[in-house]
Parts: C-alpha cells; sequence; structure tokens
C-alpha cells in the first residue's frame, strides 16, 4: 500500500556551514522513506552455499579486488558548487542526498551485522557482506559529505540507534536488497547517461561519480543473483513467485510514487519523472528475469494507470495531512484514499505475470 507522502514538510531547522554542518533532524518515517533491517542471522549462517559455491567464490574475487578504492575522492570541483544552486532546486536536492544517504547507511548497517554475525559459520558469506558493507559505507559518507557542502549533515550514530528495524527472513531479505542494488544501478547509471548528453543540467559535481558508483551496485545485485541460485527454494515454486511479484511491485509502485512526488528534482536535472522512472521499471523489470521466476507485465498500459491511481490518491492523502482539520478528522478524510490505494495495488498484484523463460537466451 502507497499512503502518505515523503513530501509532508519538516519544521524548518537550523542550517550550519561547510565548515561547521548543523545535524538535520531525521526525516518522518512513512513507507515511501527508507527502511533499515534486519533478519534471522542463525539461518543466514546455516545456509549450504554448495550449489552455487564457484559462482560466489567468483564474485566475492571481484570484491576484493576492490575496483572503487581510488574512487570516492573529492576534488575542487565541489568547491562552491552547493552556493550556485538557486533555493528551490536546493531544497530538493538535499531531499535527494538524504534520501540516497540513508538507504547506502541502512545497506551498510545490514550487511555489517550479517558479516559480523555469520563469520564463524559461513566465512564465504560473510566476507561478502563485509566487502559489501564497505561499499556502502563510503557511499553513504560521500553523500553526506556533499550534505555538508550544504551546512547540513545526518547523524549516522543516532539513525542506528532510533530508527526502527523491518525484520525479514532471510528470502525476503534477498528480494529486497536484489531488487533495490539493481533499481540503484539502473537509477544511477540513467542519471549518469543524461547528464553526459547534457553537461548543462548536472547541477551538482557528485553526478560525475555516478558511473563507477553504480558499478558497486551492480556486483552487489549480481552477488544477490548468485546467493538466490545458491538457495533454488527462494526462486522456484508457487510460494516463490508470488513473493516475487510482491516485491517487485512494492518496490516500483513506492520508487514511482515518491519519485513524481519529488518531480521538481528531476525536473532541476532536466528530466521527467515519469519517463525516468518508466526507464527505470522496464530496465529492472528485464534484469530481474535474470534470477526471478516471474517477472510484472510493465508493457500493459494497465500497469502505468494504476501507478497514476496511486499518484493521485497520495496526493489526496498529503493534502488531509497538511490541512489543520482535528487528526479525527483527517483520518476519516484520508479513509477513501487508503481504500483505493489498497485495492489499486491488489489489482496491480492479480495482474497476470510474464514468465521470466520469456527473455530467455537473450537474458537469463
Ligand atoms: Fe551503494
Ligand atoms: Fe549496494
Amino acid at each position: 500500500m502507497v499512503p502518505p507522502a515523503a513530501t509532508a514538510s519538516a519544521p524548518v531547522q537550523p542550517i550550519g556551514t561547510p565548515e561547521a554542518p548543523a545535524i538535520k533532524d531525521p526525516a518522518k518515517d512513512t513507507i515511501l522513506t527508507p527502511r533499515f533491517y534486519t533478519t534471522d542471522f542463525d539461518a543466514m549462517a546455516a545456509m549450504d552455499l554448495r550449489p552455487n559455491e564457484a559462482e560466489l567464490e567468483a564474485i566475492c574475487e571481484e570484491f576484493r579486488k576492490d575496483y572503487n578504492r581510488h574512487h570516492f575522492v573529492r576534488n575542487e570541483e565541489f568547491e562552491g558548487a552547493a552556493d550556485k544552486l538557486d533555493p528551490e532546486t536546493r531544497k530538493v536536492f538535499v531531499e535527494f542526498l538524504e534520501q540516497s544517504c540513508t538507504s547506502e547507511f541502512s545497506g551498510f548497517l545490514l550487511y555489517k551485522e550479517l558479516s559480523r554475525r555469520i563469520k564463524e559459520k559461513n566465512p564465504l558469506l560473510a566476507e561478502c557482506f563485509a566487502h559489501m558493507a564497505r561499499d556502502e559505507a563510503r557511499h553513504a559518507g560521500f553523500l553526506n559529505k556533499s550534505m555538508s557542502d550544504f551546512g547540513l549533515q545526518l547523524d549516522l550514530g543516532f539513525l542506528t540507534a532510533n530508527k526502527a528495524y523491518t525484520y525479514f527472513k532471510p528470502a525476503y531479505i534477498f528480494y529486497a536488497t536484489y531488487l533495490s542494488e539493481k533499481i540503484g544501478y539502473w537509477r544511477y547509471i540513467a542519471i549518469y547517461r543524461h547528464l553526459e548528453k547534457n553537461p548543462d543540467s548536472k547541477i551538482f559535481p557528485i553526478f560525475n561519480f555516478f558511473e563507477n558508483w553504480c558499478q558497486d551496485e551492480n556486483r552487489h545485485g549480481d552477488f544477490f543473483d548468485a546467493l538466490m541460485k545458491a538457495v533454488p527454494s527462494t526462486v522456484t515454486g508457487f510460494t516463490a513467485k508470488l513473493w516475487c511479484r510482491f516485491f517487485l511491485l512494492a518496490v516500483f509502485a513506492t520508487m514511482y510514487v515518491r519519485d513524481v512526488a519529488r518531480k521538481e528534482f528531476y525536473e532541476a536535472l532536466g528530466l521527467d519523472a515519469r519517463e525516468y522512472d518508466k526507464y527505470v521499471i522496464e530496465k529492472t523489470n528485464e534484469t530481474s528475469a535474470r534470477v526471478f521466476p516471474v517477472v510484472l507485465d510493465v508493457e500493459n498500459p494497465k500497469f502505468w494507470v494504476r501507478l497514476e491511481r496511486l499518484v493521485n490518491n497520495n496526493q489526496a492523502l498529503s493534502e488531509a495531512d497538511a490541512s489543520s482539520a482535528p487528526a479525527p478528522i483527517k483520518a476519516l478524510r484520508k479513509l477513501p484514499y487508503w481504500g483505493a490505494n489498497a485495492l489499486e495495488m491488489a489489482k496491480l498484484f492479480l495482474m497476470a505475470p510474464i514468465a521470466s523463460n520469456r527473455y530467455q537466451p537473450a537474458v537469463r
């Protein structure tokens, strides 16, 4: 379900300087903001990787090479870059940095904790997670440093201790993280390629780093692809098909509603949020067919009509939220839109999926 927006405006807070950035209050948690996850560490430790051990070992060897060891180094282009943004662009760009930093950091926490907790019993898996935690820490740190160019910083220690953690059993962690890595790859590379063709729209030098950066995300996604193939029960059978559909839909719908709600950020880059998301969703869906048994029928026009209805309902929910009415009246006004969202999501979920082998052999 896709309820109230991430756009609910937060109270104005003081802004520091790049030298002494103010700690930013964390954004209010909604279903559209990045989550922190925890899982069953014993089940992860006990996982038998033999069915796909050679591929996992090869991926771990890639991680060891640490291709981006020297990539995330700030250069002189960052000096004064923040001052060139107009106030409106500045606001949406800082929101983008904050959301990206939080989701990179969420990956770091999960991978770090996994590597620590399964080290003794499952050293290969633990090592892969440790390398991925290294990458995500770099990504989060780089984004947080860019936030400090705008006089703000996220207190990652505070977030670690205070944000709610969602428990997912290992199979759900695989679906959710696989999709977030692959969608992250397509999001970053799409922006990078667009700005390569339209250098005037490059509003901040961080985008120059996206090409190598997204290769990290691509490798992380490949790791989860190999991991699911090592545990075939996660991607075969009736139940797995249902969960793959569910996670694909949840990830796509959340991204679409969130991105359209903050389309000003994409406009600042010279992109249309809807077209951009359509491209990212189509590409991620096609990529997912390499490992998921089914994917969504994103070529069906009804898929997009229904996503637009979610956008409209979400807009109405935000308006109800922003009104000065007492809480019970607000809830009453929101009720029909919550119901409408649930109905649209159910209809989307029930749309006939596409068997992934339809993409073979080109993709699989
Ligand atoms: Fe990352
Ligand atoms: Fe990643």
